[in-house]
């Protein structure tokens, strides 16, 4: 069982799409025997909120329900329990790496684009201050890591192929 863990800034607009994303892909593929999925926030303003109305909103539109998610701050024992860290950018790489004690832990951290845009460091724009277009961008994106994550097929790239439970 792989464990992730996929960590924005408040919990509450990028990394619920991407819990929201995988948890509807491992039900539809029936993968939960391969992968554990959590999302958690560098901050600790929305604790307990449900993700920001625009992420629900949209997460809906493209056929994912987000309602039932409540967001969590980031803890020094995930660290430990995760296997990966994927991050939505820089800030969230820079705070999340000040947390860990050993080089194994500094080694789960990723950027999550780097999935599909391998060493280039690119981040899931932060749409809290933005427009209906920033959360479907982000929605566009995390669907893309989210499916690479999981070893799914992502559209427009041949070379991934569902690989058998
Ligand atoms: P997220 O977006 O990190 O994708 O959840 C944000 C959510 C809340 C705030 C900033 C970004 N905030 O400043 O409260």
């Amino acid at each position: 069982m792989q464990k992730i863990l996929l960590v924005c800034l408040g919990n509450i607009c990028r990394s619920p799409v991407g819990e929201g994303i995988s948890l509807h892909l491992i039900r539809e593929y029936h993968l939960e025997q391969r992968f554990w999925v959590d999302s958690a926030g560098t901050a600790g303003y929305h604790i307990d909120e449900s993700p920001d109305p625009r992420t629900i909103a949209n997460a809906h539109k493209n056929g994912v329900d987000l309602s039932a998610l409540r967001a969590r701050q980031i803890k020094p024992e995930d660290l430990d329990y995760f296997d990966n860290i994927y991050v939505m950018d820089r800030s969230n790489y820079n705070d999340v790496v000040a947390m860990t004690k050993t080089k194994e832990q500094v080694r789960k951290v990723e950027f999550l684009l780097n999935l599909i845009e391998p060493g280039k460091n690119l981040p899931v724009p932060d749409p809290y201050y933005g427009q209906e277009k920033d959360f479907e961008n982000v929605f566009q994106l995390v669907n893309s890591a989210c499916r690479k994550m999981l070893s799914l097929p992502v559209a427009g790239d041949e070379r991934q192929h569902i690989k058998p439970i």
